[in-house]
């Protein structure tokens, strides 16, 4: 049986952060919110024998597993991996403006070809009980349109897909770095309004600029849902308060020593398969924002270097007896 989910509240990929130890930890943070892998590549995931460290989706639901590519046995194949890997979502991008994804043909250049968009929706397909969505951009190049928007919306959306991931601004193909492309082009959040207003059957789900709390729960009172990425990129741990903010949780999670055991524990097993960096760094912004944080941090640092992880359990679980009431 499918399950019914919720998106009210989003984390966006991010290729480097959405590890599947940073979802771990996400997890343990909030129950509820939707979670998603980085990209990963259709021929990579099809051909390579180390993706484990970005797939692996050990119980993170509900999740989706986002993909790059455009060739239709490709992302029919992926689906199906998708769906062994118990996703309950895979994800079409369609918003990356990176040059080495456009030399791929995916990413946000497909938006021109809204046909072969549809075509690869189709063709991912391959079981109702995984979800087939996208994320896209409102437009391409520096001027906004939203005639084209619309018309893209309303070809990819005859592929039967019902949810669409919508970064509220254009993807400037030449010239702008990713970085630059989640920066300079303006935001334009009355698109995702009107598409949403022409399409009230589709799920639209707002990204882009949610840099609050405060504005999440603004924005997910007008929108379908929302979804966020540098906001949890700098910090995860506003995670803690998602379950009561947007899915009416009694109380928000509280961080404690048992936090850090539970996240050491999953990781312990892994050591040696991955990099002790990318093991625990979705931790390290457990000292965002607080004071003293710094000296920590430093410490937290020296002995990664040392591949000292004891000591760095031993660490992080005093400055959460320490900071306790600040962190929480
Ligand atoms: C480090 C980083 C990596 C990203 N990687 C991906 C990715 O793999 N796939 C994707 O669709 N978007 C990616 N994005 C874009 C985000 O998903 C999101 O659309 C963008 O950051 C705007 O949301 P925000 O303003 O809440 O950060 C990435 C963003 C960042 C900061």
């Amino acid at each position: 049986m499918k399950d019914i989910i919720e998106r009210k509240f989003c984390v966006a990929p991010m290729m480097g952060y959405t590890t599947p130890y940073a979802r771990n930890l996400y997890r343990i943070l909030s129950k509820k919110a939707f979670l998603f892998s980085e990209m990963i590549a259709t021929k990579t995931l099809i051909h390579s024998k180390n993706t484990q460290s970005i797939i692996a989706n050990e119980n993170q639901n509900p999740i989706a597993l986002q993909v790059g590519g455009s060739e239709y046995l490709d992302l029919k194949k992926c689906a199906r991996i998708a769906y062994e890997l118990n996703y309950n979502e895979i994800n079409l991008n369609v918003g990356c403006p990176s040059k080495a994804v456009q030399k791929g043909s995916f990413g946000a250049c497909l938006m021109q070809d809204k046909i072969l968009v549809r075509n690869c929706l189709n063709s991912m397909q391959i079981n109702k009980n995984i979800d087939v969505t996208i994320k896209c951009r409102i437009g391409i190049g520096k001027n906004f349109n939203y005639d084209y928007f619309e018309e893209f919306i309303d070809e990819v959306l005859k592929s039967g897909i019902k949810i669409v991931y919508v970064h509220a601004r254009n993807a400037i193909l030449n010239g702008f770095s990713p970085k630059e492309n989640r920066n300079i082009p303006p935001l334009n959040y009355d698109f995702v309004k009107k598409i949403k207003n022409k399409f009230p059957q589709t799920t639209f789900i707002l990204n882009g600029g949610i840099d609050s709390i405060e504005k999440a729960i603004v924005m997910s009172k007008i929108y379908d849902g929302i979804m966020v990425g540098r906001l949890i990129q700098n910090n995860p741990f506003c995670l803690k308060n998602v379950d009561r903010l947007f899915y009416n949780k009694q109380n928000s999670y509280t961080v404690t020593e048992d936090t850090i055991i539970e996240y050491f524990d999953y990781i312990k097993p892994k050591l040696g398969t991955d990099s002790i960096y990318r093991l625990l760094s979705p931790l390290l912004n457990i000292f965002f924002g607080i004071a003293n944080g710094k000296k920590f941090k430093i410490d937290v640092h020296s002995n990664m270097k040392n591949n000292n992880f004891d000591k760095l359990e031993k660490i992080f679980l005093s400055f959460v007896r320490e900071k306790s009431l600040l962190i929480n």
